[in-house]
C-alpha cells in the first residue's frame, strides 16, 4: 500500500528498524519532529512555542525540542522533575494543569516555576500562598467542543466574568494578574474557533484595563491538527487565519503570545507497529471479520476510544483486494474495541502474524498506554535520528 503522510526514505529508515523488533512498539522519527517543528515557527511567528510534554515525554524529544529552542508547559510536577532532569531551566516552563495540590503549587515554585494557569478561586488561593508573586493566566471556557475530534473546554476554564473576578482577586492576593488561557479543543478543525476564544480575550482584556490591569499574554493552548485518516488543513492556513482574528482584535498592540503544540508537533513522527494475532468470524455465515491485534485501546491507542480519532494504517504484504474489518485489541475486556462504526478497508488476505503500520501516532500514545492491564507492558518506543 503506498504512504503519502511519511516521507519515502522515513517509511523506508522506520521499517528497516523495526523489521527485527518485537511489536507492538512505537517508531519515533526526530528528523519528522524537526521539520515539523519549523513548520510550526514559520506559521505561528508571532507565538512562543512551549511543547505540552503530556503528548509524549519521551526524554530523547524534549532534548531535541529543547535544542531547538522550545520552552515547554507541564500538566503534574512528575513532568516538572522530568525536565529539571534534564536540566530545562524553569524560566522557560509554564504550568499549565488547572488541578494542582498545595503541595504540587509549593514544589513548582521551589524549583522556579513563577508562570500557572488557573481556573477556579481555590487555585487562585493556593497559588497566593504557595507560590507568592507569580503570573497567573486564567483560562476561559471556549466554544468548539463538535468539532474538536478530541474535545478539552468543559472540564477546564471558566466563564468569562468569572475570569475577570479570578484576576481581580489575584492582584488582591499579590499575585501578578498576567493573562487568559485558553484551548479550543484538541485536533480542532474549525479554525474559527480561535476567533471566538480571541474575541471573548480581548472584551476580558479591555474591561480589566478598565479597572486598572493590563494583561499581557494570550495562551491559546494546543488544538493545531495532526493529519490522520481525514486529511486536516495545514498549520500555515491556520496560522495566518489566527493572526488575523488577533489582528482584528488586537490591532497594532498585540499582546505576548504563546502556543502549547502537543498533537501537531509530535503526532505526525511516530509510527505504532502492530502485530495481527487472529482472524475470526462469529458465525460461519457472518461478514464481519474481526481482526485482533497485539495493540488496542490499553496499549497506547486510547484515543481511538468512541473512535475519535482515525489512524492512517499501512500493511507490506501483496493485498489480493481489500474488504473491510472489525479492529480490536487483545485484552480480556470487551471494550477494547478499536473500530467497529468506523469500518477500516484491509487486504483479504492479512493472516495471523502480518504486520500492520499506524502512523500518526507519536502523540498520546506512549503516555497513555496502561503499566500492566493483562499483564501487557506498557507500550515500547524507538527513537531514531537520521544516520
Ligand atoms: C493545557 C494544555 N495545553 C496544551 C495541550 C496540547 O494540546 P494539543 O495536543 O491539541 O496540541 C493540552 C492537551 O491536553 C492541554 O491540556
Amino acid at each position: 500500500m503506498s504512504q503519502q503522510l511519511l516521507a519515502a526514505a522515513t517509511w523506508q529508515r522506520i521499517q528497516r528498524f523495526s523489521c527485527d523488533k518485537p511489536t507492538p512498539c512505537l517508531i519515533f522519527d526526530l528528523p519528522t519532529l524537526r521539520e515539523k517543528y519549523a513548520e510550526l515557527e514559520g506559521a505561528f511567528p508571532f507565538a512562543d512555542i512551549y511543547y505540552a510534554v503530556k503528548a509524549n515525554p519521551d526524554a530523547d524529544i524534549i532534548r531535541c525540542l529543547d535544542a531547538l529552542g522550545a520552552n515547554f508547559d507541564i500538566a503534574s510536577i512528575y513532568e516538572l522533575q522530568k525536565l529539571r532532569g534534564l536540566n530545562i531551566d524553569s524560566a522557560r516552563i509554564s504550568y499549565g494543569n488547572t488541578i494542582k495540590k498545595a503541595t504540587d503549587i509549593a514544589f513548582a515554585y521551589e524549583q522556579g516555576v513563577r508562570l500557572f494557569a488557573s481556573d477556579c478561586e481555590s487555585d487562585i488561593r493556593k497559588l497566593a500562598k504557595f507560590a507568592p508573586g507569580s503570573r497567573v493566566c486564567v483560562r476561559v471556557l471556549t466554544e468548539g467542543s463538535e468539532t474538536a475530534d478530541w474535545p478539552l473546554s468543559r472540564k477546564f476554564g471558566c466563564q468569562r466574568d468569572m475570569a475577570i473576578e479570578l484576576i481581580l482577586l489575584a492582584r488582591e492576593l499579590g499575585l501578578e494578574p498576567y493573562g487568559i488561557s485558553f484551548h479550543v479543543g484538541s485536533q480542532q478543525r474549525d479554525i474559527s474557533s480561535w476567533d471566538a476564544a480571541i474575541a471573548k480575550v480581548h472584551f476580558i482584556f479591555d474591561q480589566l484595563r478598565e479597572a486598572g490591569i493590563a494583561l499581557k499574554m494570550v495562551n491559546m493552548g494546543g488544538g493545531m491538527p495532526a493529519n490522520y485518516k481525514q486529511r486536516s488543513q495545514d498549520l500555515q492556513t491556520y496560522g495566518r487565519a489566527i493572526a488575523r482574528f488577533l489582528e482584528e482584535d488586537f490591532g497594532d498592540s498585540p499582546p505576548q503570545v504563546i502556543i502549547e503544540p502537543g498533537r501537531s508537533l509530535v503526532a505526525e513522527a511516530g509510527v505504532l507497529v502492530s502485530e495481527v494475532v487472529q482472524v475470526s468470524y462469529k458465525s460461519h455465515d457472518s461478514l464481519d471479520r474481526w481482526v485482533y491485534l497485539d495493540v488496542g485501546l490499553f496499549g497506547g491507542l486510547i484515543e481511538a476510544l468512541g473512535e475519535a480519532i482515525q489512524y492512517p494504517v499501512l500493511w507490506e504484504l501483496d493485498s489480493d483486494g481489500e474488504d473491510e474489518v472489525i479492529l480490536a485489541g487483545p485484552t480480556c475486556d470487551s471494550m477494547d474495541i478499536l473500530y467497529e462504526d468506523h469500518r477500516y478497508q484491509l487486504p483479504v488476505n492479512l493472516q495471523e502474524g502480518d504486520r500492520l503500520y499506524w502512523l500518526s501516532t507519536g502523540a498520546y500514545t506512549t503516555s497513555y498506554s496502561s503499566v500492566e492491564f493483562n499483564g501487557i507492558p506498557p507500550l515500547r518506543s524507538y527513537i531514531l535520528d537520521a544516520p
